[in-house]
């Protein structure tokens, strides 16, 4: 579905992203696990056509070098960015009406998936945005982007600052997500939980790839174990 080959990336003339091999068959969840500034966001804003890169990135042998950021979307590359980004001033329903502007005619399907999903968000759908925890905030997120209809889900570490009570919760909703046919591409800093639930894994080094292989195989490795897991 995604095939990423010898993709270099950065920002200005710093090189940040350096020949990145990756790919993504389609109904996979794949994570890109690693530490603090390794290259997981950059990863994803090129993905996204936020940020330029240079090599290949083909999603259903189309380039979407090719594409603007915005028809990325369209075509069902949904990313749903670090940090959650909602719209603080508006409410969660407004939020989740804004992330399925391109999908009029799916809107209601969508939401009543999305408050399926996250019964907490129907609770609170007229709460401002802002006011919600972040727990909830990160719902949200995740929520606004299942209203644009993904085909393939890139999600930028939603476990982020969570309770480990959230953090099961969003883990069990992207397991959810993936088994109604949504791909999922998670870059996470919680490598325990992000391998366990993930078909393949790659782990990024400053920039670089520099082991890949079965969720199972990763958490097994004696590197990964270290360097991570404490172990
Ligand atoms: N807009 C920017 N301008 C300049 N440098 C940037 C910019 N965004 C990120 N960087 C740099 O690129 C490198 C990779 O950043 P990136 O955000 O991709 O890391 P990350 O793996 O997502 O880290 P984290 O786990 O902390 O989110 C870092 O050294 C960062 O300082
Ligand atoms: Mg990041």
């Amino acid at each position: 579905m995604l095939n990423i080959q010898n993709l270099n990336a950065g920002y200005g003339e710093m090189p940040i992203l350096r020949a990145i091999n990756i790919t993504i068959a389609q109904g996979e969840i794949v994570s890109v696990v690693g530490s603090n500034g390794a290259g997981k966001s950059t990863l994803l804003k090129a993905i996204s056509g936020i940020i330029k890169s240079s090599g290949t990135i083909t999603y259903n042998h189309e380039s979407l070098h090719a594409l603007a950021a915005h028809t990325i979307v369209k075509r069902g590359v949904v990313h749903v960015p670090e940090g959650r980004k909602i719209f603080p001033e508006m409410t969660v329903l407004e939020n989740l009406m804004m992330g399925g502007y391109l999908h009029q005619k799916d809107r209601q399907t969508n939401l009543e998936r999305v408050f399926t999903l996250f019964p907490k968000l129907a609770e609170r759908r007229n709460q401002l945005g802002g006011t919600m925890s972040g727990g909830e905030q990160q719902m949200l997120a995740i929520g606004r982007g299942l209203m644009g209809n993904p085909k393939l889900l890139l999600l930028d570490e939603p476990s982020m600052g969570l309770s480990p009570l959230f953090t099961e919760v969003v883990f069990g909703a992207i397991n959810t997500i993936n088994s109604s046919g949504v791909t999922v591409l998670l870059v996470e800093q919680n490598v325990y939980q992000s391998l366990k639930i993930s078909h393949r894994g790659y782990v990024i080094e400053t920039g670089s790839i520099v082991l890949t292989g079965t969720g199972e195989e990763l958490l097994n490795n004696k590197d990964v174990k270290k360097a991570f897991l404490g172990m």
